[in-house]
Parts: C-alpha cells; sequence; structure tokens
C-alpha cells in the first residue's frame, strides 16, 4: 500500500522565532497522527533547528532544493552532505518556483536527482503545467515530457526513494485550485505513464501528492480521488491549524 502524505513547503517564509511557534504548534496538533506521513520543508537556515525540534516526533523535515554538486565552488549553494549532515533525509526538487525563477531545467533537475538518490535522500520531485499548457490542451505531453527528461532515466529499485508531487503553476499562490476531477485524470495519467516506462507494481507504489491552493475547505474532496496520495502544501501550511486541518482531511 502506497503512503498517504502531506508536506508543508514554507518557501522563503518564517524566520527562527516564527518558525519555533510553528514547529510547538504542529507538535501539539499532529501528536497522534500515525497512519499520515507529515512532513515540513522550511528554509535552510533553519532545518537543523526543525530537525532537533522534531526528533522525537513522526514529522520529517524536509529541505525546499540543494545543489547538484557533492561540494566545491560554488557559492551559496547547499550540498546533499550538508543536509544530512543536520539530519535532513528528504529535499524537494523540481519546484515550478525554482524552474520559473532560477532557471532549473529538466536537465540540471536530473543531475540534481541523480545526486540524491546516490545519497539515499528521498525526493518529492515537482512538475505541472503552466496555464497555456492547459488552455492549449497540451498538458498531459508537458507533464510527461518533465518526468521523462527529469526523473525517468532512474533505476526501478530507486522508487522506493521518490514521491511525486503534480503542481499545475496555474494553481500555485492563486487561489485556483484544480478541480477534484482535473487532479485526478492527471494523476491517473501520471501513473499509466509510469506502468508503461517501469511497471505496474511500481506505479501503484508511487505516492503522487497533490499541490496548488490546497485549503481545509477543499483538501478532503481532493485527498478522496483514487490517485491522490495527499498534498503538497505552500500558503496553508504556514498556518498550524489550516496545516492540522488539511493533514487530518486525509
Ligand atoms: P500554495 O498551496 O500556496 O498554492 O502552494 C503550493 C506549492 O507550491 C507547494 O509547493
Amino acid at each position: 500500500m502506497r503512503k498517504k502524505i502531506v508536506a508543508g513547503n514554507w518557501k522563503m517564509n518564517k524566520n527562527l522565532t516564527e518558525t519555533g511557534v510553528l514547529l510547538s504548534n504542529l507538535k501539539i496538533n499532529l501528536e497522534n497522527v500515525s497512519e499520515t506521513e507529515v512532513i515540513v520543508a522550511p528554509t535552510y537556515t533553519n532545518l537543523y533547528y526543525a530537525f532537533e525540534e522534531l526528533k522525537e516526533t513522526q514529522i520529517k523535515v524536509a529541505a525546499q532544493n540543494m545543489h547538484q554538486a557533492e561540494n566545491g565552488a560554488y557559492t551559496g549553494e547547499i550540498s546533499v552532505d550538508m543536509l544530512k549532515s543536520v539530519g535532513v533525509e528528504t529535499v524537494i526538487l523540481g519546484h515550478s518556483e525554482r524552474r520559473a525563477y532560477f532557471g532549473e531545467t529538466d536537465q540540471l533537475l536530473a543531475n540534481k536527482v541523480n545526486t540524491a538518490l546516490q545519497h539515499k535522500m528521498t525526493i518529492i520531485f515537482c512538475f505541472g503545467e503552466e496555464l497555456q499548457d492547459r488552455k492549449s490542451n497540451t498538458h498531459f505531453s508537458v507533464v510527461e515530457q518533465q518526468l521523462k527528461n527529469g526523473l525517468f532515466h532512474i533505476n526501478r529499485a530507486d522508487w522506493k526513494n521518490v514521491i511525486l508531487a503534480y503542481e499545475p503553476v496555474w494553481a500555485i499562490g492563486t487561489g485556483e485550485t484544480a478541480s477534484p476531477e482535473q487532479a485526478q485524470e492527471m494523476h491517473a495519467f501520471i501513473r499509466k505513464t509510469l506502468a508503461n516506462t517501469y511497471d505496474q507494481e511500481t506505479a501503484d507504489e508511487v505516492s503522487i501528492l497533490y499541490g496548488g491552493s490546497v485549503k481545509p475547505n477543499n483538501a478532503q474532496e481532493i485527498f478522496a480521488k483514487a490517485d491522490v496520495d495527499g498534498g503538497l502544501i505552500g500558503g496553508a501550511s504556514l498556518d498550524a491549524e489550516n496545516f492540522t486541518a488539511i493533514v487530518n482531511a486525509i
């Protein structure tokens, strides 16, 4: 059975004090969540603190990005070894904001994927079409290309360390969410593509999260869809009550 997962991507929000407040509230609210895997992704400077705060809990800590090189002269960058040395075992790669604002290409992401997997990190791999792709009815092929170019070179065995996050760009931070039917249609397509590229068992085991304006009032109907295994939450993950309500909506 594939895992149900709710992950909070805090993006460039929450300083150290604010991180402390949010973590303490989540610790209280989510003490008894056992079946759903809960992940939070604070900014780099607060990762170690978050790891220390959460290490006795079931909540995992993820980084929002990492560099593809092992180490070296890459001013301002963070390596996989640095993440692992502060207890972080999960990394978000390919977020549309990284693709759009920081020029991350499928090829670069393929390299990051390789480095992360070599170090046995779990990857939350993000992808999704833009509004113009959906309007021109190319959203399935755009998503398929992103997966083929950035991820589908990995071995079958590596899929146990991969979580997929379908995030249509037009739904991120806009308040406009994909309908549960649109999410299900795309998730089923992704699973079928995985089955065709690898095999049915691999496809059935991979958790596919939906991301894009998931809120307490729409989470339940999105999560109820057969191929939606949880969510990657932006704005609503910054508030303990909202995030808790979304976790409990699974
Ligand atoms: P919002 O939930 O704010 O739309 O963000 C989604 C997202 O980008 C999560 O990675």
